[in-house]
């Protein structure tokens, strides 16, 4: 996720600015730069890689002055690059931005700026906005009203500040949908991202509110409304330590990355939905799938199971079947490719080596291939023929969370998508569908409010030796995720199976050490799941069931039961995992264990 710093005070804003980025470092980045006013300029550098190479390129010059703006960037739009990096600039070079969020109408935005002869440097969303400040500056409005003006042009998510040559003594700061802070100091004024890059300053801060705008002094701020309107807030004393802060208050990454899913499957999906319709700006959807006779996917871990749940979800809505692989068997196994193959990759990092493998294996069989990534610039979205972006920002936790629900999200837009395409879904069931995406994120945000029953459970629940968890169909898929997630931090031993192989098998371990978690979100097959928990039940296993809101059957079937809010059965995914999540986290942490950082296992496999 991008990081943004904004200093005026009496220090020489180079430094601070680094420092202040340094303390962003947490939140993921591939490239950095700054803005510095000074006597009528603006002096940008920026540079793709680390702080450290952005610091080598200032080594050898002075960059004088007392104000300016720093990002770090997360690619979203271009892949990464020095010219792509931040701060970006107007036609006039003499107003600069930075931004960390996503301009959905920028392509619509860039054509009106482009018949007005404006020249385009970069291929993010963000140079529109330096743009527009910089035309309705050139318009003769003040540098106030060219932003406010531009602000009422922009869709979709924004934090941003705003340095310009003609006014060497403020900052212009503003957000919707993504956070920012401002920093009171003493005779200096700060903003950025995150508390973590004003502690060195300051402990008084300002959360800015959505569509709040401010613009910072060397002695003061003022803030503005949407409005426009002057308004008073009073700051709040930090006493967080450093450590904390980067973690936004989370006492670890992955609770911090469990909590973003809200907010990252609102921005996954946001872009994708235009006037009640599923779009991909990314590619041409109905040529690239129009021909499909049969989906082939191919990823590995978290990701596999990703693809489990699509295979479910294509084959639902779409009617078309699917072949799921795990990369590492797809690549050695000389699979059949067949004309008319869709071939998905799905891998959070792109970077994975049997994906890589994969993928490559499925060009050279002539198939095109559609890569799911949340990392732009990786090696997979720079080979694969098309790419989805997942929104989740970067993920530091080595467990998979808000990666796997934004793949998922993915997947039902297109597995919706290609149902109408297919005709297997009517105007109405489309339309219904896309509904009850877009309710998905606040519903999340609701189910994370009740983390407190799981923690609680948890602390029951951590010692057992072992811990089963079946499902059937989507179900089943997430059954294999959570028992991933469980045995990576926790290190319980715990497996997942298709609740109808229960009999033909494992309950042979079933004893009275055994949790048996069951998910039970089909409501076709709940008579089936009841039996089978039953069957756990009678051998001594302690049960918790995750289903819908409202659902009662259950109670007096199982120990415990955890409910998530309603929405279709073929979406709960989207929401059943979480409780797994918060599960796992919280053995994990009753085990004395760091959940960031879980013994053998690394973020980014590879190698083979
Ligand atoms: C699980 C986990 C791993 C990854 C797997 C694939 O929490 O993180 O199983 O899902 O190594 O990684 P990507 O998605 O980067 O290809």
């Amino acid at each position: 996720m991008c990081g943004i710093t904004g200093y005026i005070g009496r220090e020489e804003a180079v430094f601070v600015l680094l420092d202040s980025l340094k303390k962003l470092e947490y939140r993921g980045y591939d490239s950095a730069g700054i803005a510095i006013l000074h006597e009528g300029t603006v002096t940008v550098r920026k540079t793709k890689g680390q702080i450290r190479a952005l610091e080598e390129k200032l080594k050898n010059e002075r960059i004088r002055g007392t104000a300016g703006i720093g990002h770090t960037r997360w690619a979203t739009h271009g892949e990464p690059s020095d010219v792509n990096s931040h701060p970006q600039t107007g036609a006039s070079d003499r107003i600069a931005v930075v931004h960390n969020g996503i301009i959905e109408n920028y392509l619509r935005l860039k054509e009106w700026l482009q018949a007005r002869e404006v020249v385009f440097k970069s291929e993010t969303d963000t140079e529109v906005i330096a743009h527009l400040i910089d035309y309705y500056y050139r318009q003769g409005q003040g540098l106030l009203k060219a932003v406010q003006n531009t602000l009422k042009r922009l869709e979709g998510s924004y934090a941003l500040a705003i340095a310009a040559a003609d006014y060497p003594d403020r900052i212009i700061a503003a957000r919707k949908d993504n956070p920012l802070v401002i920093g009171l100091g003493k005779d200096e004024n700060l903003v950025a991202s995150d508390i973590p890059a004003l502690l060195a300053h300051t402990r008084e801060v300002i959360y800015m509110e959505e569509g709040e705008l401010a613009v910072l002094y060397r002695d003061h701020v003022e803030l503005l409304n949407s409005q426009g309107d002057h308004i008073v807030r009073s700051p709040l004393h930090v006493d967080w330590d450093a450590e904390a802060a980067e973690k936004g208050g989370y006492a670890h990454f992955m609770l911090k990355e469990i909590h973003d899913q809200a907010k990252a499957l609102s921005d996954t999906l946001r872009p994708r939905i235009k006037a009640g319709d599923i779009t991909f700006d990314e590619f041409d959807f109905e040529e690239f799938c129009g021909n499909a006779r049969r989906i082939v996917i191919t990823a590995c871990g978290t990701a596999w199971h990703a693809a489990m749940v699509a295979k479910y979800a294509f084959e639902y809505f779409a009617r078309i079947p699917v072949e799921v692989d795990i990369a590492s068997e797809y690549r050695y196994r000389n699979p059949v490719a067949q004309e008319n193959d869709l071939f998905i990759v799905i891998s959070q990092s792109g970077e994975t080596a049997d994906t890589l493998a994969a993928m490559r294996l499925a060009k050279k069989g002539g198939n095109r291939v559609l890569a799911i990534t949340n990392v732009v610039g990786s090696t997979l979205a720079r080979e694969a023929d098309l790419v989805l972006f997942t929104l989740a920002g970067p993920e530091i936790a080595v467990a998979s969370t808000k990666a796997f629900t934004t793949q998922l999200m993915c997947l039902y837009l297109l597995a919706v998508k290609l149902g109408k395409l297919r005709s297997r879904i009517d105007d109405t069931e489309y339309r219904a569908c896309i509904e009850d995406l877009r309710r998905i994120p606040s519903q999340a945000e609701k189910l994370l409010s009740t983390q407190d029953l799981i923690q609680r459970f948890a602390s029951r629940q951590f010692n057992k030796h072992k811990v089963f968890f079946m499902g059937r169909q989507f179900d089943y898929a997430i059954s294999l995720e959570s028992a991933l997630k469980l045995k990576e931090i926790s290190y319980t031993h715990s497996e997942a199976f298709a609740a109808g192989e229960l009999k033909h098998g494992p309950i042979a371990l079933v004893d009275t050490h055994t949790l048996v978690v069951a998910i039970a979100t089909q409501t076709a097959l709940f008579d089936k799941i009841v039996s089978n928990i039953r069957e756990t039940s009678a051998r001594g296993a302690s049960s918790l069931v995750i289903s819908w809101e409202g659902e009662r059957l259950f109670e007096s079937v199982a120990d415990e039961v955890f409910t998530i809010p309603k929405t279709r059965d073929c979406f709960s995914p989207l929401l059943s995992i979480i409780p797994a999540q918060l599960f796992a986290y919280y053995c994990s942490i009753q085990r004395g264990n760091n959940p960031d950082k879980p013994r053998n296992l690394a973020k980014s496999v590879t190698v083979e």
